[in-house]
């Protein structure tokens, strides 16, 4: 029976470790700034964004994981002004978030992100079947390059983004089965910004990123309201069909990816940048950098929950705009000026010639 059960976990093992190798760009080159001075070290990324992506990097995750170049991948750039607005969208509704049980979660360093497990007590309602939660993970940056989400808005990115996971656990019966099913998971997009003050329910996670640091150690957190990891406004999101950001990136993922951003200060930020190692040992490397570029948007359309309050008028238009405006005038005052010149003129002249006829007058 003990036999068996090595059997049985050995089995699981290779099971959960049996996918091909795979990395972000620049993770390979990052190793420089562990042994480098820090100028060095910027300068060994500036060079390595230029040329260099790893072997396993993005640009080869297809050649083991083919639906990574398929046609309806994520992330995407959200572009406010092709949005379709649905009203038929509801205000998206988190369910169990408040009070995730007593039982501790556990956060773990997998070497691609921490990640926080979730009880399925946590569910979305607001979908046409109940989502149930898994996990929820960061994807970041590094220090002294911008950038870190894996979606944009409008082309801009921000420093981190978070990622709620849950599955239809109406029609499946695990995580497993449904992320490869169409509308099998549904996950939910957290930009995060730098902000001026420290986040709490960031710090849950933040602080215990130091007990983590090496591939695939882990630690228990008590549970905690994840509701406030959230933006304030749930009811503004936009909806598309897209795919994991990661291998084996299966296609069955219904984003929703909120309008407004959560905030972090800058020395949390910090933290996730410089803490965790994507390797068990020597070399090790800063886990850094984790996220995805933006995916060709293709044939999909993204809803939007709401609609934009959009400035009327950019910069651009507004500087053309004052530009006109001052030329206009400029040309109505001399218009008015030289008009005003002219009847000065004639009438200068009608005066002269009423005196000559008096003067005429007077002597005849
Ligand atoms: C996602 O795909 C499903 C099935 O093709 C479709 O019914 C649904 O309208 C799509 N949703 C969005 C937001 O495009």
């Amino acid at each position: 029976m003990l036999l068996f059960t090595l059997l049985l976990e050995v089995i699981w093992i290779l099971a959960a470790d049996g996918g091909q190798h795979w990395t972000y760009e620049g993770e390979l080159e990052n190793q420089h700034c562990l042994w480098a001075s820090e100028e060095n070290c910027s300068r060994s990324i500036r060079d390595s964004d230029l040329t260099l992506p790893g072997p396993h990097g993005p640009d080869h995750w297809p050649d083991s994981y083919p639906e990574c170049g398929s046609n309806a991948q994520s992330p995407i750039n959200i572009q406010t002004q092709s949005v379709t607005f649905d009203p038929e969208l509801p205000a998206l509704q988190p369910h169990g978030y408040d009070q995730p049980g007593t039982k501790p979660l556990e956060l773990h360093n997998n070497g691609h992100t921490v990640q926080l497990s979730l009880p399925p007590t946590l569910h979305l309602e607001g979908f046409s079947g109940k989502y149930v939660a898994v996990q929820l993970h960061l994807h970041w940056g590094q220090k002294g390059s911008p950038g870190g989400s894996e979606h944009q808005i409008n082309s801009e990115a921000t420093a981190a983004e978070l990622h709620i996971v849950h599955y239809d656990s109406d029609s499946y019966e695990s995580l497993s089965e449904a992320a490869q099913r169409p509308q099998g998971l549904a996950v939910l997009g957290i930009l995060i910004e730098v902000g001026e003050t420290k986040n709490p329910a960031y710090e849950h996670i933040l602080s215990r990123l130091h007990e983590i640091r090496h591939k695939d150690q882990k630690t228990s957190v008590p549970p905690f309201n994840v509701t406030e990891l959230l933006p304030p406004r749930l009811e503004q999101y936009f909806r598309y069909n897209g795919s994991l950001t990661t291998p084996p990136c299966y296609q069955s993922v219904l984003w929703t990816v909120f309008n407004q951003r959560a905030q972090i200060s800058i020395g949390q930020l910090e933290k996730l940048r410089e803490t965790l190692f994507s390797t068990q040992e020597e070399p090790l490397t800063l886990l850094v950098q984790n996220h995805r570029v933006p995916q060709p948007l293709n044939q999909r359309i993204v809803l939007a929950s709401f609609i934009q309050v959009r400035s009327l008028y950019t910069t651009g238009k507004m500087l053309s705009l004052g530009v006109g405006i001052l030329f206009g005038c400029l040309c109505l005052l001399l218009a008015v000026y030289f008009i005003a010149r002219k009847i000065r003129k004639k009438r200068l002249g009608n005066q002269k010639s009423v005196v000559f006829t008096s003067a005429q007058a007077t002597e005849a």
